[in-house]
């Protein structure tokens, strides 16, 4: 078997969080034939690894294996510098169960306070993972650094967007045409690195 990813392969894309799925149609730019985990009644696998790297291997191995077709997933989170790398791995999670990511925000800025911290350094990253039906995988990780804002500004993207300016810019994410953060975000680093394993 070759490690290699033909244009128009068609993949299952191994996320149910329609904000990533269409960020990473746009970053793949129909070079592939992408079915969502979703449309194909695949369970979303509970997130128990402790790094990106290891929650998009996870995803990645369980839909592959559970569909027959060559598998994406990502896994990716905020890491604030003054709270040790949290949320992380826990990024969705601090939004509970109703994933309302104004709760998220309000915790990280809760938290900052709380320390007292005037670090406002932080970091989103992106594990992308391929993996073959019973067969082999790959990941890579991506990487965007800035500094957090509050409150949070702009109601484009998804998740923490509004309160991240990334490093060089003035504006958040939140408030960037959706291909300008493509341009520069942890997700199309690591695809970059992905195209240059996989392609
Ligand atoms: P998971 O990878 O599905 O566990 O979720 C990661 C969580 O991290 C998402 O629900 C978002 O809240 C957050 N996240 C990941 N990437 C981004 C991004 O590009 N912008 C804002 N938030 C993000």
């Amino acid at each position: 078997m070759s490690l290699v990813l033909e244009p128009g392969t068609r993949l299952v894309v191994a996320t149910h969080n329609p904000g990533k799925a269409r960020e990473l149609a746009e970053i793949l730019e129909g070079r592939f034939t992408l079915v969502a985990a979703g449309e194909l009644g695949l369970p979303e696998p509970e997130e128990t690894e402790a790094t990106f790297v290891g929650n998009a291997m996870l995803k990645a191995r369980a839909a592959a294996d559970a569909s027959g077709l060559i598998a994406l997933a990502d896994d990716s989170g905020l890491s604030v510098t003054a709270l040790g790398g949290a949320p992380s791995v826990y990024s969705a999670r601090w939004a509970g169960p109703g994933k309302d990511f104004g709760v998220a925000m309000e915790k990280v800025r809760a938290r900052l306070e709380e320390t007292g911290a005037t670090d406002m350094s932080a970091w989103f990253t992106s594990a992308l993972a391929v993996a073959w039906p019973e067969g082999p995988a790959v990941v890579v990780e991506g990487r965007v650094d800035g500094t957090l804002t509050f409150p949070p500004r702009g109601d484009l993207g998804f998740g923490y967007d509004p309160i991240f300016i990334p490093e060089g810019h003035d504006l958040t994410f939140g408030e960037m045409a959706p291909r300008t953060k493509d341009g520069m975000s942890h997700r199309a680093r690591a695809f970059v690195k992905l195209k240059a394993a996989l392609l």
